[in-house]
């Protein structure tokens, strides 16, 4: 890791210079800036951090051809010269990415992820760019964002209100994602097991089945004596029991088994669901694979968070920090180590924290954004650059988490390094 605040080199030349002016807390944070161009960027990285990344995430141009903040726009060969050629402008943006995410690959970590947000301008060329990169068999989904609540009535047909996050793993054999914790519902009744099983549900034990098994069928003895029966009937042969007869045996014996009687004074039989243990009574944290639809992130929510820290709109569509939430719980441990860089505003880096502060983690990321020229006058008049504004974003995140508090553990602080050279793609 790097860990003197000095200059980072490459052979000869000095590529980027620690900036303590613009840095925020110690010395030896180890959350990084860098405000440069990202192609830069990733090579001197590959001197510290080779295989050290357990997510990427990038939100890069989608070569909408519209004006933001920043360039959208790929139309224009590095040349200079107009394309007006409709492949001419994908070969640019193809070129541009290529050589980028062909960069970060040597940076990821072998159980590592990568994610890239991208809209249908670029889709298909993504997914080819990354089977070539990464390898097809390493392709984990794509998943479909929500990006605008209320549907664009100048839409002459359909008005889109989504683009997607395209997931690849470094090696899908070694890749660690997580699941994601499941809503725990109806899990009201305590027992006396209560403190290493946590509160229970009740669930039938019969059930009524079209496979019926004869083992399954039999009946089980209830504490006044009587005999219940899968269905409350012998002869029918619809009903089983879950579980068998041996596993009710030992259901009884460790407090699984509840038998409730109805008014007609029949018994029922049922078995416990705990919140913290299987029903073999081992540990388990009930999970749920992630659904492939992000819903509760959408585009109006990212502009409400950064328009709130700056109290005026000064970039166009920030990613909103809830995104970036649900892909750190998808693919980082507390302890892993975040690159974004095409950082735009600063989304990732305040997200980051967020997270740290709510599971006590301490999970630092990278963030690179090229110096371009803020392309609206009265917002480059007091921040000149993006690279200015992502800096900035992240310092006043930073003062949103009280070190005092819950999650106050963490490193509150950034290094920023600047460019002083660059290399064109
Ligand atoms: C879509 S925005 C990213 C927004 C970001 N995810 C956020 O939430 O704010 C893309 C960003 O990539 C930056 N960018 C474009 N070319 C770059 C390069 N060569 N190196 C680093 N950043 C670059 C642009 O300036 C822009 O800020």
């Amino acid at each position: 890791m790097l860990a003197e605040p000095t200059e980072i080199s490459s052979g000869t030349a000095t590529l980027l210079e620690y900036d303590p002016t613009a840095s925020l807390g110690k010395s030896d944070a180890g959350n990084l800036i860098i405000a440069g161009d990202n192609l830069v960027a990733l090579k001197w990285l590959l001197e510290d951090y080779a295989t050290a990344i357990r997510m990427i995430y990038i939100d890069p141009p989608y070569n909408t051809g519209k004006r933001f903040t920043f360039r959208d726009n790929f139309i224009t060969a590095s040349d200079g010269k107009s394309s007006s050629a409709e492949a001419g402008s994908h070969d640019v943006w193809w070129n541009f990415i290529f050589s980028r995410l062909h960069a970060s690959r040597e940076l990821l970590a072998e159980d590592g992820v990568i994610f890239v947000s991208i809209d249908d301008n670029e889709v298909h060329n993504l997914r080819r760019m990354m089977d070539q990169i990464f390898g097809g068999s390493n392709f984990v989904a794509t998943m479909i964002r929500q990006s605008g609540i209320a549907p664009r009535q100048d839409a002459r047909f359909i008005a889109v209100q989504h683009d997607y996050v395209v997931c690849y793993a470094k090696d899908s054999k070694k890749m660690k994602l997580n699941r994601k914790p499941s809503e725990l519902k109806g899990f009201v009744h305590e027992d006396e097991y209560a403190d290493v099983r946590g509160r229970y549900r009740l669930n039938k034990l019969d059930r009524g089945s079209i496979r019926y098994s004869e083992s399954l069928d039999y009946p089980i003895e209830a504490p006044d004596g009587t005999e219940v029966w899968p269905g409350g009937n012998p002869e029918d042969k619809k009903w089983t029991w879950r579980w068998s007869k041996n596993k009710v045996e030992w259901g009884r014996e460790n407090g699984f088994i509840v038998f409730k009687k109805s008014r007609d004074g029949k018994n029922s039989v049922y078995f416990k669901e705990y919140e913290h243990v299987d029903n073999k009574a081992q540990p388990r944290i009930r999970t749920n694979p992630y659904p492939s639809i992000i819903r509760g992130a959408p585009n109006e929510k990212g502009n409400r968070e950064l328009n709130a820290l700056f109290k005026s709109r000064v970039f166009d569509y920030p990613k909103p920090v809830a995104l970036l939430k649900i892909l750190l719980k998808m693919a980082t441990d507390k302890n892993s180590v975040v690159l974004d860089f095409f950082a735009g505003a600063g989304s990732t880096g305040h997200a980051v924290w967020e997270l740290n502060n709510e599971d006590g983690g301490s999970r630092k990321f990278i963030l690179v954004q090229i110096d371009e020229p803020v392309q609206e006058e009265n917002i480059a008049l007091d921040f000149p650059t993006v690279a200015d504004i992502c800096i900035e974003r992240v310092r006043r995140a930073a003062a949103l988490f009280d070190p005092s508090q819950k999650g106050g553990h963490q490193d509150l602080g950034f290094r920023v390094y600047r460019a002083l050279a660059r290399q064109s793609a």
